[in-house]
């Protein structure tokens, strides 16, 4: 395993026994609200706290952009992408879909990537040029050819609604053109489960660097496809993000296409760049 990659899963496993231990008992972890429908728990905090003063340590120089503790030297050569804890509501809940997730971004290129599941202790690497695995077993992308018989992740609109009306377009559309949707709750997993092939394919509107950095690589070393709604680069800096089989992926876009408001399209970021 590649050293860098070696202490991200080690800063994941830290992250990962810190939210073990307190989903044995959800109901007294204190919680604050963001912003409507946007929990934040101690747990959130803790976790990334680990995972920083883990790296930060072997790596001073390197940057952070962490979802509770926000952007620290981004242009550093090195920027690690932390979610410490995807699918907040679920662990709330006590229902056991959620992850940590980091990733390394080197001179803007995507190298390293970690998401760990740690209820099942299901352990998702991959570096750059060097394939995808899971739990030390190579993982790859599914080979169904068909959308009409693949089952699809998504994640649905819940804090933001600006989208809502569009995604249920895109919604109603992927029902009848699939096998079967499912939401689980962690867009960092969802990724994993397109890289090791048990989603064909994967897409949501909006989600943050955090929740997809290490997902996307994953993916991408499992020989899939990620691409914003019309296929392009900008899925990394909008959140608009569709993965899958190399097949599936470009009939989803055939699907997502009727629905794409100009927000939605690769230029409107071109745009507002500019
Ligand atoms: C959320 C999860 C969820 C997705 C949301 C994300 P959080 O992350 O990934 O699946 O639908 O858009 O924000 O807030 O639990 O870290
Ligand atoms: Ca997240
Ligand atoms: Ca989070």
């Amino acid at each position: 395993m590649h050293p860098m990659l070696t202490n991200a899963v080690k800063a994941a496993r830290l992250a990962g026994t810190i939210i073990n231990r307190a989903s044995q008992d959800v109901g007294s972890i204190k919680v604050h609200s963001k912003n409507y429908n946007d929990f934040v728990s101690e747990v959130d905090h803790a976790a990334e706290r680990a995972i920083i003063e883990t790296l930060q340590a072997l790596y001073p120089d390197h940057g952070f952009i962490g979802e509770e503790s926000g952007h620290d030297r981004v242009d550093a050569e090195h920027v690690w992408i932390i979610d410490p804890l995807d699918g907040t509501t679920n662990f709330l809940h006590g229902f056991e879909q959620y992850s940590v997730s980091i990733a390394l971004m080197s001179r803007g290129q995507l190298e390293q990537a970690v998401v760990f599941d740690p209820s099942r202790n299901d352990l998702f690497t991959a570096t750059r040029g060097r394939g995808a695995f899971l739990n030390d077993k190579r993982i790859r992308v599914s080979n169904r050819a068909k959308l009409q018989s693949s089952m699809i992740g998504t994640g649905f609109p819940f804090r933001d609604f600006k989208h809502l009306d569009t995604y249920l377009g895109m919604f109603k559309d992927m029902i009848k053109n699939t096998a079967g949707l499912r939401r689980p709750g962690s867009a960092a997993l969802d990724l994993a489960y397109v890289a090791a092939g048990w989603f064909d394919g994967f897409w949501e509107i909006g989600l943050s660097k955090w929740d997809i950095a290490a997902g996307a690589l994953l993916v991408q070393e499992a020989g899939g496809i990620v691409g914003d709604f019309e296929g392009n680069e900008t899925w990394i800096d909008t959140g608009n993000i569709v993965a899958g089989n190399p097949k599936v992926f470009a009939q989803m876009l055939q699907v997502l296409a009727p629905h794409l408001t100009d927000e939605l399209k690769s230029k409107y970021q071109a745009v507002i760049s500019e």
